[in-house]
């Protein structure tokens, strides 16, 4: 299994601070967003990883990275923010024959979802999380036996409550399904028409999170998981000196 991190765009909702730094680059409590992605990566034992960013700031991930001996971080660059699936597309070299955990580097997830990486064979799995806001996500509708049934990009009715997070697993046929992908209305390459094509085949399945999942797209978002973070943190150091 290779790991792709997303961590390109604009981070408009950040302005101003984003115009001088990469979202991903800023911190939450003690770590740049990215190294919480990373991080998590390590612990689930994944050797090869790829952060995807734009060109301006790939030199800060690399000097961020630089002295990593538990896994390789490799990089690429993606010219301008085409999409989430074109950020993929620019992987197809590196994930190679592999499977791939694909993560949109502003998430930060406290589920420990290792075992659903460790059994993926075939298909797509993606990770949901129910919210109270769906209508500022992928809203995905999903039957008994956890299938996706249909996923609505930023719906202005959402048909449920679970926002997809922006952590992806799919099978090696994912680069095969963007052969020939139209940019949508806003220009984009987008990752909901992928994983429509995983529906079409009925092989998308949904991993519900129940612990804390944080989507760092606002100043309040960023406030929110650094105060959450920062209790874990002093929680975790008070246990230590018991
Ligand atoms: O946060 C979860 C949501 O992420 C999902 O519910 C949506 O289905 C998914 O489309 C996405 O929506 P966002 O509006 O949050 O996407 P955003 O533009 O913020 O980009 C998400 C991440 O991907 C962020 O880390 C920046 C990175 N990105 C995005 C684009 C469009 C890139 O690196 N390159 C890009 O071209």
């Amino acid at each position: 299994m290779k790991a792709v991190i997303l961590a390109g765009g604009e981070g408009t909702r950040l302005f101003p601070v984003t115009k001088l730094l990469n979202k991903h680059l800023l911190p939450i409590y003690d770590k740049p967003i990215i190294q919480y992605a990373v991080e998590k990566m390590i612990s689930f034992g994944i050797k090869d990883v790829l952060i995807v960013s734009n060109p301006l700031y790939i030199t800060h991930f690399k000097r961020l990275f630089v002295d990593e001996k538990r896994c390789s971080v490799s990089f690429v660059i993606q010219k301008e923010p085409k999409g989430i699936a074109q950020g993929l597309l620019l992987a197809k070299k590196f994930v190679g024959k592999d499977n791939v955990l694909f993560w949109l580097g502003d998430g930060i997830v406290e589920d420990d979802i290792s075992r659903h990486i460790h059994n993926f064979t075939t298909g797509a799995k993606v990770f949901i999380k129910r919210v109270k806001d769906p209508e500022r996500f992928g809203v995905a509708t999903v039957n008994k036996k956890h299938h996706v049934l249909e996923i609505i990009e930023k719906p202005t009715e959402p048909k449920s409550n679970y926002a997809v997070t922006g952590i992806y697993l799919y099978d090696n046929t994912v680069f095969t399904k963007m052969k020939n992908q139209p940019p949508s209305a806003r220009g984009e390459y987008e990752i909901t028409y992928i994983n429509n094509k995983y529906i079409e085949e009925n092989t998308l399945k949904a991993v519900f999170l129940k612990k804390q999942w944080f989507d760092i797209g606002t100043f309040e978002s960023l406030y929110k998981a650094s105060t959450f973070l920062r209790k874990k943190f002093l929680k975790s150091q008070q246990v230590g000196k018991k």
